[in-house]
C-alpha cells in the first residue's frame, strides 16, 4: 500500500482546530506530510498550546486518515506549539544562493573509509524512492567513488545552454543526478591538485551544473577536515551536515572532530546528526547473529554525549559492499533489511532537516581567507 500525501491532506482538510478558525490545512497548521508506504509522519504546529487541543488535533488526524485513506495506514503526529510571531513565515529554506536547490545537505565522517560514500549513494535512491528530487555531489576531489558506486564512470556529462550559459548536465542513474570529478578524469589517472585548483573545479560543478530543481543535493565529501571542507562551505548554505562514523574508537575520535568542525561558532552548520555505519557483522546466511566486530553503540553514545540526533544504524554486511562495487546501491534491493535501514535513516534524516527549518534560519555561507597556508575563517 502506497500513501498518497494529496490524499492525506485532502482528509485533513475535513479537521478544524479550536480555536485556529480554519480547517488544519488552510490555516497551516499541517507544517509537512511525509508518506512512505503505509507510513506517514505529520508534523502540526498549532498556536494554542491547551493540552486538550492539541491531544484532539493528534486523534483527529488519525481519526480521517484511517476512516478517509487507509484504515490500516500507520500515522505518526508530531505537534508543536508556536506562538504566531514566532512562527517562520514558511517552511522554506529561505536566501539560498543556487536557484531551485532547496536543502543542501553534507556527509561527512572525520576517519576515513567509514563508508561515507557507501552511506551517501544509498541515502540518495532511497530519497528518490521516496519520490524527492535528488542530486548528489561528490566532493571527493581525490579519490571519487560515486561513479563506481552508481555504475556511470564511463560517462560524461554533456553540455548544455541554460539562459545562454553553458552548463555541465549531471549524469543520471537511479532518479538521481550526479556530478563527480570522476567522469573528467581517466580511470587510473591520479587527480594532484593544490587546494584552491580543486575548490575551483568543485565551484564550477555546483554552480554551473543543470541541477533543476532539486528538494535534497548531498554532498559526499572526502574524510577529515581539511581545505575542501572550507570551501564548500565558504560556497553553500549547507542546510545540515551527516556524520558517519564506526563504533570503533579511532573513528568516533575523528568523528567527534567533524561535528566540532560544523559546530564551531564562525562555521555553524547545524549538524542533523550521527549514522553508525558497520555497527556490526552479520553473515547473510545467519541473519540474527551479530558481531559486534568495531564495538558496539559507540556512535549511538557518541551522539547522545554530543547532543545530536542518532540517526540510525546500518549493519557490515557483505551485500552492501558488493552493491557498492557493482555500481547498484544495496537500498534498491526491495524487500531486504538494509533497504529497510536505509528507509529508516532517511526518514529520520528527512525529518531532521523538517526540524531544522522549522527552528532555524537558514545557513549563511562563511567567508574564508587563506593567509600563507593558515584559513581565517569570518562571518
Ligand atoms: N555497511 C557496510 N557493509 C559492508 N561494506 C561496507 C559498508 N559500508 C561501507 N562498506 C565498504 O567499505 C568500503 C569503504 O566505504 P566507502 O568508500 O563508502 O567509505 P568512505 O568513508 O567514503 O571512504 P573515503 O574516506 O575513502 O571516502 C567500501 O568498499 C564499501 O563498499
Ligand atoms: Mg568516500
Amino acid at each position: 500500500m502506497k500513501l498518497e500525501k494529496s490524499e492525506i491532506l485532502k482528509a485533513l482538510e475535513s479537521i478544524t482546530v479550536a480555536g485556529e478558525g480554519k480547517n488544519m490545512v488552510e490555516s497551516g497548521a499541517v507544517k509537512n506530510v511525509i508518506t512512505f508506504g503505509d507510513e506517514v509522519v505529520v508534523d502540526l504546529v498549532l498556536t494554542t498550546p491547551a493540552l486538550h487541543i492539541r491531544k484532539r488535533a493528534e486523534v483527529d488526524v488519525m481519526k480521517v486518515i484511517h476512516e478517509k485513506v487507509y484504515e490500516k495506514a500507520k500515522i505518526k503526529v508530531n505537534v508543536k506549539v508556536e506562538a504566531p510571531a514566532a512562527q517562520p513565515e514558511t517552511n522554506e529554506i529561505k536566501g539560498k544562493p543556487i536557484p531551485g536547490i532547496t536543502n543542501i545537505i553534507a556527509v561527512a565522517s572525520g576517519k576515513g573509509g567509514v563508508g561515507k560514500s557507501t552511506v551517501t549513494s544509498n541515502l540518495a535512491v532511497t530519497l528518490a524512492k521516496m519520490g524527492f528530487k535528488v542530486g548528489l555531489l561528490d566532493a571527493d576531489i581525490y579519490g571519487p567513488s560515486t561513479p563506481i558506486m552508481f555504475d556511470v564512470e564511463r560517462e560524461r556529462p554533456l553540455s548544455v545552454k541554460e539562459d545562454g550559459k553553458s552548463k555541465m548536465k549531471p549524469i543520471e542513474n537511479y532518479g538521481v543526478k550526479i556530478l563527480s570529478i570522476g567522469f573528467f578524469t581517466q580511470p587510473n589517472q591520479a587527480v594532484v591538485w593544490r587546494g584552491p585548483m580543486a575548490a575551483k573545479a568543485l565551484n564550477q560543478m555546483i554552480f554551473d551544473g543543470a541541477w533543476g530543481e532539486l528538494d535534497f543535493m548531498l554532498i559526499d565529501l572526502p574524510p577529515g577536515t581539511g581545505d575542501i571542507h572550507l570551501s564548500i562551505m565558504q560556497s553553500l548554505p549547507i542546510t545540515g551536515a551527516v556524520v558517519v562514523s564506526t563504533p570503533q574508537n579511532v573513528a568516533l575520535a575523528d568523528a567527534r572532530k567533524g561535528v566540532a568542525m560544523f559546530q564551531q561558532e564562525s562555521i555553524n552548520v547545524p549538524v542533523l546528526g550521527i549514522i553508525e555505519n558497520m555497527a556490526y557483522f552479520t553473515p547473510e546466511e545467519l541473519p540474527n547473529n551479530k558481531y559486534y566486530i568495531f564495538g558496539k553503540e559507540g556512535a549511538k553514545y557518541l551522539a547522545e554525549d554530543l547532543d545530536v540526533p542518532f540517526l540510525g544504524e546500518i549493519p557490515l554486511v557483505q551485500s552492501i559492499r558488493e552493491a557498492g562495487d557493482a555500481g547498484r546501491p544495496a537500498a534498491l534491493q526491495t524487500a531486504t533489511p538494509i533497504e529497510k535501514a536505509f528507509e529508516e535513516i532517511t526518514k529520520n534524516v528527512v525529518q531532521e532537516v523538517v526540524n531544522r527549518n522549522d527552528s532555524l534560519p537558514p545557513t549563511e555561507a562563511i567567508k574564508i581567507t587563506t593567509m600563507a597556508g593558515c584559513s581565517v575563517v569570518k562571518k
